[in-house]
């Protein structure tokens, strides 16, 4: 694999190289840091008097969660955040009538022990792939605040094309929608929520940490297998994350090769255009479903769950 570091490149053929396994970093961009402002400032609203970077040394982990459990889906919902990826897209050199994103997450990783799980869950080594994410998904990845080896998140490139026998199996996106979602927040101290991990044991170190600067991010494929770094820091980190797929490559079937996903179910509905913010096409998205969204859409317009409540519950 390899690192693009502000490369010239085409939007197709960076997309050809992320489904080879390829990272590419890309510096501040308006839009990007716009993004990571208005985030910035949700943070302090919501945890003020207490200082972001104080938190955990200040407020019980329970009082954390029910604020992140607030402030997680106000930045999904934000018309800003949605706009400045529109930019940001745009910055990118992405064709935003054939690029589709999905709404943009808020995670956090605090030092310790400290609240580790449900609202601000530590991701254990996974590919997006697992949790019914097309391969043709490339992941975008920015601090909020600065970050250090010890607070950001890892890379395990050496697994991109070797397969791990993991639970993927047993996970349905459509399944996860009604049942686990809602409940990120209760999941204080543990995390009882069934999610597809390795099954055998990995060699983790040396792993690839990307440091960058506030509105600067990297880009990856969704098959990569990455994880939470442990903070060992004395620092929280706060970091945005958002996905998106390409059209073309959604009707092709293209993308990066399924070496051990066996999830069912599909992302494919939540992605929005980005132009409009129309969902793909529904032939399109008839390309992925397999008959199991059928089983649990009633039980979501029943429930009344809004797929975008709760987004960082997923990986
Ligand atoms: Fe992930």
């Amino acid at each position: 694999m390899n690192i693009y570091v502000d490369c010239r490149i085409k939007d197709e053929a960076r997309r050809a190289e992320l489904y080879r396994g390829s990272i590419f970093l890309l510096s501040p961009s308006t839009n990007a840091l716009k993004l990571c402002q208005l985030a910035q400032e949700m943070i302090a609203d919501a945890f003020r008097p207490v200082d972001p970077m104080k938190v955990h040394e200040q407020i019980p982990p329970e009082q954390c969660a029910a604020i992140l459990s607030e402030l997680k889906p106000k930045f999904i919902h934000h018309p800003l955040s949605k706009q400045y990826i529109q930019g940001m897209l745009a910055e990118a050199g992405c064709d935003l009538s054939h690029t589709y994103f999905d709404v943009p997450r808020i995670r956090t990783a605090f030092p310790g022990d400290y609240l580790k799980s449900g609202i601000a869950y530590a991701f254990h080594p996974h590919r997006d792939t697992w949790y019914s994410a097309p391969f043709c998904q490339t992941n975008w990845w920015m601090p909020i605040y600065d970050v250090n080896r010890e607070n950001c998140m890892a890379i395990h490139p050496h697994y991109f094309d070797r397969p791990i026998k993991n639970g993927s199996r047993h996970y349905n996106y459509h399944k996860w929608n009604v049942e686990s979602r809602l409940t990120a927040a209760q999941h204080v101290k543990s995390d009882t929520r069934v999610q597809p991990k390795p099954e055998e044991p990995l060699i983790l170190d040396p792993d690839l940490r990307l440091v960058c600067n506030v509105g600067g991010a990297y880009l990856f494929s969704a098959a990569n297998l990455h994880s939470t770094v442990p903070n060992t820091s004395v620092a929280p980190r706060y970091s945005i994350d958002f996905r998106t797929v390409h059209l073309a490559d959604v009707l092709n079937r293209s993308g990066a090769p399924n070496v051990d996903s066996e999830c069912t179910g599909t992302t494919m509905s939540d992605y929005i255009r980005g132009t409009d913010f129309s969902p793909l096409p529904a032939e399109a998205i008839a390309l992925y479903q397999d008959g199991t969204e059928l089983l649990y859409t009633k039980a979501v317009t029943r429930m009344g769950i809004d797929r975008h409540w709760s987004k960082e519950a997923e990986p």
